[in-house]
């Protein structure tokens, strides 16, 4: 590809639409050539307002194509269940895409999405902004440093009156908030979970219908436990979107409170050092990455970002093994989420060449990086 900026068509001008396309602007890299919305005057207001005044708008990415808008990827800010019928339209019609976080609702629709990919040959790449902190670059600097980790917790303590959908979810924080720190515990501890035990909550003055809170104890690989305490109903102390996160390591500890540069400290009393890596950060920083990606996939290089689609559905699979253990009251394993997903999958399955990758794989263990 040449040094030309990478043309992006943005699907989704809500709340988050808006964000998206203030990093795209901030970007030199990238260029927006078509904004898609289902509802045209909300894309015509989030463009002006962006400064993307008489960027071509339409209700669908093939409309554009249709009329010979030339993009070389797409990037998906729409609502989770419009993830799927995208992302699928998108990689068919030839072009990479970056979609928002939850990749799917369900285990069952990511792994439609992995054949899809697998199918077209295009990146599918998840956004999980979290990951692009400068603080958590220099949290897993500190943790190489300390050697093996054997415990990891975050405490999640918010009161937000969000209202809409949320307060009427059965496992608002669960679903719509956990899958952040659930990600991030996989990207700082290096390891990959394989069974959980989950109890979800409400407490008495919540202003939630569903469970607003949970207590939920993770085995990761090799041992290690991860431990989340959160609350989207406890007003007071709260503590960063983030998180406050402690990790225990055989030759030291390390200590975040989600904001600021990380603590780290050896068995002997040293300090380790958190040095600010200088990268963009949040969706900036995953912009970024996945543009290098699809400039480095064109020019035949092997890369595989953070959030390639392959590499997401664990992050997923956390959030329904925790909600199906805190549904059961028993302890629930990763492999039983994966293997049952496969055969939701396998049967759900209209199109017929995804189809066709889902039946080929021999593990979806495998596939997906849990074995
Ligand atoms: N990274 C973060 O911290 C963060 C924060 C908020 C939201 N999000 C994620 O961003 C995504 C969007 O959230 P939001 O708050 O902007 O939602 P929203 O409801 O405000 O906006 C979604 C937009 O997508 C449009 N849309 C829905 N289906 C569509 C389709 N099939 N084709 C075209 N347009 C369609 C809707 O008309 C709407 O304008 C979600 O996946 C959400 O989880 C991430």
């Amino acid at each position: 590809m040449s040094e030309r900026p990478l043309r992006l068509i943005q699907v989704g001008a809500g709340g988050m639409g808006r964000a998206w396309l203030a990093a795209i602007g901030a970007d030199p890299e990238v260029e927006l050539v078509g904004l898609i919305d289902l509802d045209t005057a909300v894309a015509e207001s989030a463009a002006g307002a962006a400064g993307f005044g008489g960027v071509p708008i339409a209700t669908a990415v093939s409309e554009l194509l249709a009329a010979g808008v030339a993009a070389d990827a797409v990037v998906n800010v729409t609502v989770p269940r419009a993830h799927h019928p995208v992302n699928t339209a998108v990689l068919a019609a030839g072009l990479p895409v970056l979609c928002e976080k939850p990749l799917a609702d369900s285990v069952a629709e990511c792994l439609s999405m992995v054949a899809a990919a697998e199918q077209s040959g295009e990146l599918l790449m998840v956004s999980q902004s979290r990951r692009y902190w400068r603080a958590v670059g220099a949290l897993r600097r500190q943790l190489a440093a300390l050697g093996p980790i054997a415990s990891a917790s975050c405490q999640f303590s918010k009161a937000p009156h969000f209202g809409g959908f949320r307060a009427e979810m059965p496992y608002p924080l669960l679903v719509d908030m956990a899958i952040h720190q659930f990600d991030l515990a996989r990207h700082l501890i290096g390891r990959e979970p394989t069974a959980v035990f989950a109890r979800s909550y409400n407490p008495s003055w919540s202003w939630y219908a569903g469970d607003a809170s949970a207590a939920v104890i993770f085995e990761f690989g090799d041992g290690v436990t991860f431990t989340y305490d959160g609350s989207w109903c406890t007003p007071g102390l709260e503590t960063s979107w983030n998180g406050a996160w402690r990790f225990g390591a055989a030759r030291g500890s390390a200590v975040w409170d989600g904001d600021n540069v990380p603590q780290a400290e050896t068995d002997d009393g040293m300090a380790v050092p958190g040095d600010l890596p200088d990268v963009p950060e949040q969706i900036a920083g995953s912009l970024a990455e996945f543009a290098d990606a699809v400039r480095s996939r064109a020019a035949g290089e092997a890369v595989t970002p953070n959030g390639e689609v392959h590499t997401n559905v664990l992050s997923v699979a956390m959030v329904e093994a925790a909600v199906r253990s805190a549904e059961t009251g028993v302890r629930v394993e990763l492999a039983t989420i994966i293997e049952d997903a496969y055969a939701k999958a396998l049967d759900d399955e209209r199109n017929p060449a995804v189809r066709a990758v889902l039946a080929s794989w021999t593990s979806v263990q495998e596939v997906v990086g849990l074995v």
